[in-house]
């Protein structure tokens, strides 16, 4: 298994450009079977997730792959509606496939995605939106067996603002006979890069991006070209890794309105922040200060994946700091790793404080998961000495070269297999 080694305490200086958006890639390559067609990505990052994405895309008979640096897919010869229990163990995100089955095939069985190291990830949600549209859905030990012969557009009201399940709901519905709207949908920009695929291809969605989503179901689809937006939590990463080591970076192919509350938590803690049309920049000098309590919320709140990389950046801050996460019910695995390296963190339920010390110290610590895993970089990148990060795995889920952007960076960082 490959580890990280990094020799902290080195300033950080330079630019980059930031990858596509895993969170964005994902339901658009589920959206992809909806279109008997090629759908060509551009500025798709190249992720595990995503290649176990096109082995789902394979596995149901599609073509998928890499094509002079945009993915392309061929949704015209799907012929299965199943993703084995190996495929959904794999990556939990895959439940969002089946709206697109359901839509394109009129049946689906996959198992469930049960939970994951952030805690029990409930699809509870999901089911309810597409029996409403119509699916009949069975749980049968562990199995979702779903038909959905006809599927009727209706307004669906969501319990609470989930992104899976606004995906799933949008993407059941451009299978369903007339409009749908749903209500008290998620408002991620992600969401709004997934309406923007789907107009593209021919389907008529709007109001992504807003509360309330109006799909026009089953129109005639056509071949489509779309960019992944840029993935605006691996650029809160690289600014809270900046932002703990001291330093100045540029990040390049960043919209700065996804990041605004990450960059106000920043702004606060004494950096300096300037943006302009796909650029940003952040400076720091000096010790960083507490900035009060971060609570995680919808966006445009403070995104929880966040939580994780600003919680490292301020560990070594003047002051302490209360963090709130409001969204997963087990997102401090990292807490104890962060502890190993000397921070001081306390954790009742799904409060954290993080009272400043002075110094950091290298340590063997194991990523838990993947945000928490980026929380290990910018934590050992700020720290004395060496810092080994074993389990990379995780990370390698969602950054495409971590290594070699800090690298660009001047960090003294890198790879090693054994
Ligand atoms: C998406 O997960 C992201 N994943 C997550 O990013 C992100 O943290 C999350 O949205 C919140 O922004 C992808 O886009 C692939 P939710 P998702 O449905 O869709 C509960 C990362 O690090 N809930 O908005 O699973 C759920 O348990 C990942 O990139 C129900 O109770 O998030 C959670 O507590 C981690 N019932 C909360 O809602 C449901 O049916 C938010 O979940 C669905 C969700």
């Amino acid at each position: 298994m490959s580890h990280i080694i990094i020799q902290g305490g080195g300033r950080l200086e330079g630019a980059l450009t930031i990858q596509g958006a895993k969170n964005s890639v994902l339901p658009i390559l589920a959206a992809s079977i909806l279109h008997p067609g090629r759908t060509t990505l551009l500025g798709c990052p190249h992720l595990s997730d995503v290649e176990a994405s096109i082995r789902i895309l394979r596995h149901l008979g599609c073509r998928a792959g890499w094509e002079n640096g945009a993915l392309v897919v061929d949704a015209s010869t799907i012929d299965r509606w199943d993703i084995p229990d190996s495929m959904m163990r794999e990556m939990r995100s895959s439940v969002v496939f089946l709206g697109a089955i359901l839509a394109r095939m009129g049946w689906a069985e996959l198992s469930h995605p049960g939970g994951c190291e952030l805690g029990p990830r409930p699809i509870d949600l999901h089911l309810t939106a597409l029996r409403q549209l119509g699916a009949q859905l069975r749980e049968e030990s562990g199995c979702l067996r779903c038909t959905a012969q006809h599927m009727e557009g209706r307004e669906i009201v969501l319990s609470m603002p989930s992104v899976g399940a606004t995906e799933n709901a949008m993407l059941a519905a451009c299978g369903a006979e007339g409009e749908t709207v749903l209500v008290n949908a998620a408002r991620e920009p992600e969401i709004v890069d997934l309406q923007s695929y789907l107009c593209g291809m021919g389907c008529p969605v709007r109001g992504a991006g807003s509360s309330t989503v109006c799909i026009q179901g089953r129109r005639r689809t056509h071949d489509v070209t779309h960019t992944i937006m840029p993935d605006r939590i691996a650029a809160a990463t690289y600014l809270a890794a900046v932002a703990a080591s001291g330093g100045e970076v540029e990040l390049h192919g960043v919209r700065c309105g996804h990041l605004s509350t990450v960059t106000a938590a920043l702004h606060a803690a004494g950096c300096h922040i300037a943006g302009g049309e796909g650029r940003l920049m952040l400076r720091s000098e000096g010790r960083l200060r507490a900035v009060g309590t971060v609570r995680t919320a919808p966006y445009p709140g403070f995104p929880t994946d966040a939580q994780a990389v600003l919680m490292a950046a301020l560990l070594r801050a003047q002051g302490a700091t209360v963090f709130v996460e409001n969204i997963f019910e087990n997102r401090y695995r990292h807490v104890d790793e962060l502890c190993r390296m000397g921070a001081d963190i306390s954790v009742a339920g799904r409060v954290a404080v993080i009272t400043g010390v002075d110094a950091l110290c290298g340590a063997r610590v194991r990523c838990t998961d993947l945000r928490g895993g980026a929380a290990l970089l910018v934590a050992g990148l700020s720290a004395q000495g060496e810092t080994r990060i074993d389990d990379i795995f995780h990370i390698q889920r969602g950054y495409e070269d971590p290594v070699g952007d800090l690298r660009a960076l001047g960090a003294e960082v890198r790879m090693e297999d054994g």
